[in-house]
């Protein structure tokens, strides 16, 4: 069964490679919100993947996912969006209550917190990813107007370069307390990437500051290469997420940081499915089985 066109060979924008995945987590969310026991509420979701002709036949609501929770890909895979949607939630929101007001989204994609969440009236959201996904949020949320519950600040850069002074040159402040979220990125940046982005991080939060990110642990992903998940979103969605993966030994982060005075935390995604008793649980052959989600948490130097 095919869900979809394929998608257009677009290596910048929302419509292939690495940017339509920002569609499959919007479509995630949509589904999220409606679902009757819903983890995390994103209205904006459904009109990104309403949008783009390659999602012309994605759904955007659980009725239109006959199998439900037994459906891989718009069931268990989607559930999986929306819990991690909720657990970042929660993080962001306990960070600006603790003092953080600039708000880093690496890798924003067709993230809507901005418009979203409660904030503090002086918080600031920077979201840097591609132009072209800029782009095509902008438009998106554009019309109907949607308007920003606080000052959003896009800026587009490849995370592969060096983005630290395209950040503060839209304002953002080291010496100030700071908040990031990195949020289903780094798999996607090659190793020698995702270690500078986490040298410049930790070089931007003199001021001290909260990071979360979503690592994959596993030594080969190609294993899982026939699990249901990324069986299910190549055949049927054309995203091959394997493909999309930069392959080669990944750094460990989290030692890395906690060799920089950070703290760190680092759970399964399923330990959050206990705690708000739903999500996805582990299965054979489960693609999800390595994720991980990291919380780390810098005093001011
Ligand atoms: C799976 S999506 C996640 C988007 C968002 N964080 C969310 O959870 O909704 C991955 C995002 O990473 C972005 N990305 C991947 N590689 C990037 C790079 N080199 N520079 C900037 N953004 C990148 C993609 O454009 C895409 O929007």
């Amino acid at each position: 069964m095919t869900d979809t066109a394929p998608p257009l060979p677009d290596r910048d924008g929302v419509h292939g490679g690495v940017g339509l995945t920002a569609l499959l987590v919007a479509a995630a969310r949509a589904i999220e919100t409606h679902r009757p026991d819903s983890l995390a509420r994103d209205v904006h979701a459904e009109h990104f993947v309403r949008a783009a002709p390659a999602c012309a036949r994605w759904p955007v609501h659980p009725d239109q996912v006959p199998d439900g929770d037994a459906d891989p890909l718009w069931g268990r895979f989607a559930r999986y969006f929306g819990l991690r949607t909720r657990v970042l939630d929660d993080f962001v929101l306990r960070s600006v209550r603790t003092g953080g007001r600039q708000v880093v989204l690496l890798g924003a994609g067709l993230d809507t917190r901005a418009f979203r969440l409660d904030w503090p009236s002086d918080c600031v959201v920077y979201e840097l990813d591609r132009p072209g996904v800029l782009d095509f949020k902008h438009r998106v949320l554009a019309d109907p107007p949607a308007a920003p519950a606080v000052k959003r600040v896009p800026v587009p850069v490849d995370l592969r370069d060096d983005w630290a002074a395209a950040l503060t040159a839209a304002g953002f402040e080291p010496a100030a307390r700071s908040v990031w979220l990195a949020e289903g990125l780094l798999f996607y940046l090659p190793s020698h990437a995702e270690t500078c982005l986490m040298e410049t991080v930790d070089r931007l939060t003199a001021g001290g500051g909260a990071l979360a990110y979503e690592a994959k642990v596993e030594e080969d992903l190609r294993a899982y290469r026939d699990s249901s998940i990324y069986t299910a979103a190549r055949e049927r969605i054309g995203i091959d997420l394997l493909d999309l993966f930069e392959e080669g030994p990944r750094p460990d982060s989290t030692v890395d940081l906690t060799a920089r005075g950070w703290s760190t935390t680092v759970h399964t995604p399923f330990d959050f499915t206990r705690r708000h008793g739903r999500g996805p649980l582990p299965e054979p052959n489960d693609a999800l089985e390595g994720n991980r989600w990291v919380f780390a948490h810098k005093t001011r130097m």
